[in-house]
């Protein structure tokens, strides 16, 4: 390692800093540890693990779903279901700035075939019924077959509400298209829509559900969906190296996490509102980029060289994430009231009030 990676990591691992790059840098408490070091595993390629068994049984309850499969990562997930849903030569339709299509690499391109149509969303993050219908395909030998739309919530810390996620969802049943909804942060929308998880799954035919974000665990995303899509994502998960052997150590971190981990991030969404109103109120940022808060995230755009801001935060113990010109800034279950009080001083001594 150089020298100014070690620093990086001692930085990143220092338990003073505060850090808001993203909620996936949160690490198991000592409740998850336990759960993880008392967890009964087994052999999960054989099927053998009774503590994955057990999440993926929880979980089909509370989303549900008929069956669910626990993977690796939410890449891994998102692409096993695209996978299945879709064969060589069909087409997948999703929102230009989700996740499936800016940030996973193209993979259903790239190792299934799979066209992928992106259309842009609305201002609230959903993708709107007429443009999906009008991106829907003809059954025709010049155009791929459109089979899938992918949709996402939260997005960009968005929520989206449920009637737009339905409306969105009709558009594209109606025309026999399958749904896939990429659920990293679906709590997160559950808990701000103030509805059950089960209702918001309901929108689509198969759901990926990250739980190494706010949710805590160290690694690990659960794939939800009809039986047939889920045999297929088996086999695909085994194919992308996703068979994971003794992961009931994992899924007992997954386990806890969906026992007292979901209930706890409308903490995390009034620390994000509490820190974007501490910008507002004393002025911080560029006034052409309102500071704002979505979800556990804050949105803010420094008024002048965002890299010398970064670095002088970062002097204070805060680490901020890596966009430009605008910063996100995640609240998570790693930054209580008293961090975030320092992380309003840092901002309030930085931008010189
Ligand atoms: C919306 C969304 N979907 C999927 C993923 C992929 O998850 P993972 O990092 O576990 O591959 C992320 C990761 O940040 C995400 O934000």
């Amino acid at each position: 390692m150089t020298s100014s990676t070690l620093d990086r990591v001692a930085l990143a691992n220092n338990p003073a800093i505060c850090d808001l790059r993203s909620d996936t840098v949160t690490r198991p408490d000592q409740a998850m540890r336990d759960a993880m070091s008392n967890a009964p595993v087994g052999d999960d390629v054989y099927g053998d693990d009774p503590t994955v068994a057990a999440l993926e049984t929880f979980a089909t309850e509370m989303l549900g779903k008929q069956e669910a499969a626990f993977f690796p990562s939410g890449t891994q997930s998102n692409l096993a279901a695209m996978l299945s849903h879709c064969q060589r030569g069909d087409e997948l339709i999703t929102g230009t700035e989700y996740h499936v299509k800016s940030s996973e690499g193209a993979g259903a391109s790239v190792l299934g075939g799979v066209a992928i149509h992106t259309i842009a969303a609305e201002p609230d993050g959903s993708l709107a019924p007429d443009a999906i219908s009008a991106a829907i395909k003809p059954d025709d030998a010049h155009h791929p077959v459109s089979r899938l739309l992918c949709l996402e919530n939260t997005h960009k810390g968005a929520v989206i509400s449920l009637a737009a996620m339905q409306a969105a969802s009709a558009a594209a049943r109606d025309k026999g298209l399958a749904v896939h909804l990429d659920g990293a942060r679906l709590f997160n929308a559950t808990q701000a829509l103030g509805i059950e998880p089960a209702a918001l799954a309901a929108t689509a035919d198969t759901v990926s559900l990250c739980l190494s974000k706010g949710l805590g665990t160290p690694a690990g995303t659960l794939l939800l969906g009809p039986k047939d899509v889920l045999h297929r994502a088996r086999r695909w998960r085994k194919i992308l190296g996703g068979g994971m052997r003794q992961s009931g150590i994992l899924a007992a971190a997954a386990m806890h996490a969906l026992q007292h981990n979901v209930s706890r991030l409308s903490d995390d969404h009034q620390r994000a509102a509490t820190l974007s109103q501490h910008l507002i109120d004393i002025g911080a940022g560029d006034p052409a980029h309102p500071t704002r808060s979505e979800t556990c995230m804050v949105f803010f755009t420094p008024a002048g060289d965002h890299m010398a801001f970064r670095a002088s935060m970062a002097e204070q113990g805060v680490l901020l994430g890596g966009n430009s010109p605008t910063i996100r800034l995640v609240l998570h279950k790693d930054i209580d009231d008293a961090k975030l009080d320092r992380i309003c001083s840092a901002f309030s001594a930085q931008c010189g009030t």
